[in-house]
């Protein structure tokens, strides 16, 4: 929900802002007739059908269905939820959104800036003592980290003694409130402690390179290996993905991500030009990992160790991503080798071979599934059926009829006998911590009758004839439920949802009608959409003669040919 501020500010933001400069500086955009056209930057094409309108102020691809405003193009360009994706153009735009927010907004972002102040003090803190640490330079070293990369990955060292960050902290002022709350110290016996203490420190980053949380490996054989701050306001363990702000320029370049396991293994990887790579954090993949990925990208390649629980691993993986619609790849490396040993033991080239001969899904079933031909086919359908995406399954489908050398129909005798789908090796995929935040949807849904969408697109596109077509109808004679709710919407000047606005933007920047026609053909499309609504009830009435009678009459009548203007 917005609140009334927020909404303010989005009407001041778009008074002040063109979509179409807007826009502009990410895609080249032509003028195209009423629109402005482009490449497509949320999906690969050739040729444009990505169009701004600049009377709405609103642009959509007719190639992957996304559309809207400018904060939704904000949101998915720049991967932002909407308060942020508003405070981005507020800046643009040249306002204060300080000057917008209400009290409690101003609360959390507050807590929140502090919490990141905090993170960032402490980040500095260890790097310099990393410096000072003739051991902790070596042990990067060894590990053949470059001062490079340690410096792009912002490597630090937690001294051993007890509390030095958090007495750090303190001396710049910062309360023992605020620095418990940011995770890096707790309270104990003669005042704080810090989480990490005498490990290599990992800063573990939002998507814009802020750091939010540290890892701390130790330099030893001791246990626990790594151990992680807790979750916080600003860091939610199970949706982010280590490296992400290093990676996601890669990732868009490349149109993929490689997934693999370890910090270690995505700073090797970066070092070595794969700089697409990230991976969650000690943590199996979760669903919330996989939809924040896709506001970057939906193919991956997913790399694991050959052996058994490598294996193993991609398996449960691999059903998630495929329940989250990815297309995926897994490169299986040599047993026993996660990335970061097998590029110090045989270079890049090893690794892109990998990456090369990656399996697909079927591949990787037929491959590595232990058991009868019968038992590694009917794992191999199970996994088929956990594809989210309908054409992704029916792909997988005919593959594994192929590869598998069986028939379509048997799979999908077997598909329909297992069910629908369920998660990977009838586990819950874990809590879903993304729920909160915006589904995004695949396209906008379709209107089901071409004269209701005709009549929405002149309501929504001509404001200025919508008195004289509400004069003569109202939202409850349309039968489709997206037409009418948005028509009813727009009568009472009310806001639409995301999807509401894709619908409303694929209509903006291909209407279907000619402004000089625009009356008559709203006359024409309610008149087509009552004799339908007849029609359905003469269908009902059967036997009854009375009834009957009135609904030919009521069609006579409509036909008969009257228009709006009572012409
Ligand atoms: N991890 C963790 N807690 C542990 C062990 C691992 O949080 N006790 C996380 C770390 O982010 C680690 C990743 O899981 O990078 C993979 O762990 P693992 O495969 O055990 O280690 P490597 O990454 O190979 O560690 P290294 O190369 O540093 O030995
Ligand atoms: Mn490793």
């Amino acid at each position: 929900m917005q609140s009334p501020g927020k909404k303010n500010l989005l009407e001041d933001v778009k008074s002040r802002l063109d979509i179409v400069s807007v826009i502009g500086d990410y895609v080249s955009l032509k003028k195209a007739g009423s629109n402005y056209s482009g490449l497509c930057p949320f999906h690969n094409e050739k040729t444009p059908s990505f169009m701004v309108n600049p009377e709405k102020q609103v642009f959509h691809c007719f190639g992957c269905g996304v559309g809207g405003d400018m904060a939704a193009f904000v949101m998915k360009y720049e991967s932002m939820e909407f308060p942020e994706a508003l405070k981005f153009l507020a800046v643009k735009a040249g306002l204060d959104p300080e000057e917008y927010s209400s009290g409690f907004d101003k609360r959390q972002a507050d807590e929140k800036k502090d919490l990141k102040e905090i993170m960032a003090e402490a980040c500095r803190f260890y790097s310099s003592a990393l410096q000072k640490s003739q051991p902790a330079l070596q042990y990067i070293k060894n590990r053949g980290i470059s001062p490079e990369s340690a410096k792009e990955f912002m490597l630090g060292y937690a001294p051993p003694e007890w509390g030095a960050l958090a007495a750090h902290l303190a001396r710049k002022g910062f309360s023992p409130e605020k620095i418990i709350r940011a995770g890096v110290s707790k309270k104990g016996q003669n005042g704080l402690f810090d989480m990490l203490r005498n490990r290599i420190v990992f800063p573990i980053t939002d998507s814009y390179g802020a750091p939010v949380a540290l890892g701390g490996r130790v330099m030893d054989a001791s246990l626990p290996k790594y151990l992680n701050t807790p979750e916080t306001a600003l860091f939610k363990k199970g949706q982010t993905l280590y490296g992400m702000s290093l990676a996601k320029d890669a990732v868009r370049a490349e149109g993929n991500a490689i997934l693999s396991e370890g910090n270690l293994d995505v700073i090797m990887c970066h070092q070595n030009g794969f700089k697409n790579v990230i991976a969650p954090m000690g943590t199996a993949l979760t669903a919330a990992h996989m939809k924040f990925l896709k506001r970057y990208t939906s193919k991956i390649f997913l790399v694991f160790d050959g052996d058994n629980a490598g294996i193993n691993a991609a398996r449960r993986s691999l059903g998630i991503a495929l329940e989250q619609e990815f297309e995926i790849k897994v490169a299986l490396l040599p047993s026993g080798e996660d990335p970061d040993s097998l590029l110090r033991k045989s270079g890049a080239s090893a690794f892109r071979l990998a990456l090369d001969n990656a399996l697909s899904p079927v591949e990787f079933v037929l491959k590595t599934f232990k058991g009868t031909r019968t038992e590694v086919l009917r794992e191999a359908v199970h996994m088929v059926g956990l594809a989210a995406d309908p054409i992704m399954k029916e792909e997988l489908v005919r593959e594994l009829a192929d590869k598998g050398r069986t028939s379509e129909d048997a799979i999908r005798r077997e598909l329909a006998r297992v069910g629908q789908k369920r998660s990977y090796g009838g586990r819950p995929t874990g809590p879903d911590v993304s729920k909160t935040a915006e589904q995004k949807p695949a396209g906008p849904a379709g209107i089901r009758y071409k004269e209701e969408k005709l009549l929405l697109s002149i309501f929504y596109n001509q404001p200025d004839k919508r008195g004289a077509i509400l004069k003569d109808m109202s939202s409850e004679e349309l039968e489709d439920p997206v037409a009418r709710g948005l028509f009813s919407k727009m009568a009472r000047a009310e806001a639409f949802t995301a999807e509401e606005q894709a619908v409303l933007s694929a209509l903006a920047v291909a209407p279907g009608f000619e402004p000089d026609d625009a009356l008559a053909a709203a006359s024409d499309c309610i008149k087509k959409l009552r004799v339908r609504a007849i029609n359905k009830k003469m269908a009902e009435a059967r036997g009854d003669a009375a009834l009957l009678k009135k609904l030919i009459m009521q069609k006579k009548a409509l036909t008969g040919g009257r228009t709006i203007n009572g012409e």
